[in-house]
């Protein structure tokens, strides 16, 4: 097996696995997406090859402090026969030569097993939450934004 950095030409391949395994979500991972993440210095974006078919997939990010895997998906034909464990040890080598001192997962329950043998452990406070568009937590954040310009020019009145 060989774990590589994911090229443009394994977009097809990387969208049947996710599909197979009921993960693609065309708006986030669809090729557009990908080629940004391919060209993203802060990802990692891996493909694992067995007899150069690209048979498993995964990404995460390293922003200078955490690091984040955000995806794995393993061809269901070739799951339960180490591809996920070696993705995930290779990006955890990559997030270390970045100089990561940690790595976290958002985990599905099915794929939790697999994460606590792959060395993670559970944050039981840790609930993970997504809003549907990006638009929606910019327009909840106005109210905000008009408080802290009435907060910012009342403390600069009150400085002079
Ligand atoms: C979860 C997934 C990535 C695991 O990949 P894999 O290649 O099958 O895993 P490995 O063969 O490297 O397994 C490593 C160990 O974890 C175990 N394991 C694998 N999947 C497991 C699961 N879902 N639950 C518990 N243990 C699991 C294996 O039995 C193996 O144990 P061993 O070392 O005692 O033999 C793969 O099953 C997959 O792509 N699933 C569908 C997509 C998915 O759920 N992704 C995660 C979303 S966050």
């Amino acid at each position: 097996m060989e774990i590589r950095n994911f090229e443009l030409k394994d977009i097809n391949k990387v969208i049947e696995i996710l599909k197979l395994n009921d993960q693609y979500l065309p708006l986030l991972e669809g090729p557009e997406a990908m080629k940004r993440v391919s060209e993203c210095e802060a990802a990692v974006y891996l493909v694992a090859e067995e007899d150069c078919e690209v048979v498993g997939v995964i990404k995460g990010i390293y922003d200078g402090s955490r690091t984040l895997i955000h995806q794995i998906s393993v061809h269901p034909k070739y799951q339960k026969h180490g591809v996920g464990s070696a993705l995930v040890q290779e990006i955890a080598r990559r997030f270390k030569e970045m100089g990561a001192p940690s790595v976290a997962v958002t985990a599905s329950t099915k794929s939790k097993g697999f994460f606590e043998k792959s060395g993670f452990r559970e944050l039981t406070h840790a609930v993970f939450m997504v809003a549907d568009s990006v638009d929606e937590v910019v327009e909840k954040g106005k109210h905000y934004s008009k408080n802290s310009q009435l907060y910012a020019s009342l403390f600069s009145f009150s400085m002079f």
